[in-house]
């Protein structure tokens, strides 16, 4: 396994790529509203992105046909958009996008909630949202990779949610998947040393029934299989000397 250290140089492009992808979720979330078409949801992301000059890097990512991962309800990661496939007020929509700003990647998810959603829903994409930073909390030089892994299990499995286990964060930079992979689920090892100038994406994916998931005949669309909802919250992070650096949140977005 090969982690790439970046320089400070390449520290410098990676703030740079993930703040501008913070941006085009920052617009992405203020046009989520009950009537708009996931496709739409595409365009606009993929508009907003080349209008900053870069590249979405999920199109034709291994035959994806767009540029924004658009999942709803118990879609987990990877919905394909389409035109006929409306956004309701109760849904909840996971969005998943990254871009290529001077050949480093970024990569970053939320869940929104469509309208007014149940409490239950609320509680899912909060939960969802707090493991990430209970993992990140150990992310920090000296540290091992697997200690994220733990913190985020520990958190999330005394609510009941299942885990996904079939999908896993992952190193970021010249590349959209670089190693190491980062599981959200309790490892027996302890994984590699962390240093500074390692850049990863940490994604936890939570289902509010089973860890279970299926894929779809699409190829793409990973489902939970007990068809429970999923949420999924994403950020590129720089490991430092001290606190992490969450890239993609350097202000605009929660
Ligand atoms: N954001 C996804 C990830 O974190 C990548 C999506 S790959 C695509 O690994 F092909 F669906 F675009
Ligand atoms: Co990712």
């Amino acid at each position: 396994m090969a982690v790439s250290i970046k320089s400070a140089r390449e520290i410098e492009l990676m703030r740079h790529s993930a703040s501008l992808l913070e941006d085009v979720f920052f617009r992405l979330g203020e046009a989520i509203r009950p009537g708009i078409s996931t496709k739409e949801i595409d365009r606009l992301g993929e508009r907003l992105i080349r209008n900053h000059g870069c590249e979405p890097n999920f199109l034709n990512y291994n035959g994806y046909p767009a540029s924004i991962c658009v999942s709803v309800n118990d879609e987990v990661v990877h919905g394909i958009p389409h035109s006929a496939h409306i956004l309701q007020e109760g849904d909840i929509v996971s969005l998943d996008a990254g871009l290529i700003y001077k050949g480093y990647h970024s990569d970053m998810a939320r869940t929104f909630a469509v309208g007014k959603i149940s409490k239950e829903a609320e509680k899912l994409i909060a939960v969802t949202r707090q493991s990430f930073f209970e993992g990140i909390k150990m992310a920090r030089a000296g540290n091992h990779l697997f200690d994220i892994s733990n913190a985020i299990d520990a958190y999330v499995t005394p609510f009941g949610y299942g885990i996904v286990r079939d999908l896993v964060g992952h190193g970021i930079g010249l590349k959209l998947h670089e190693d190491p992979q980062v599981p959200n689920f309790a490892q027996k090892r302890k994984g590699l040393l962390l240093r500074a100038g390692m850049t990863l994406a940490i994604e936890p994916m939570i289902n509010m029934g089973r860890a279970d998931v299926e894929w779809l005949n699409d190829d793409w669309t990973v489902v939970t299989e007990d068809g429970s909802l999923s949420a999924h919250y994403e950020n590129t992070i720089l490991i430092t000397d001290g606190e992490p650096e969450i890239l993609t949140m350097s202000g605009k977005c929660d």
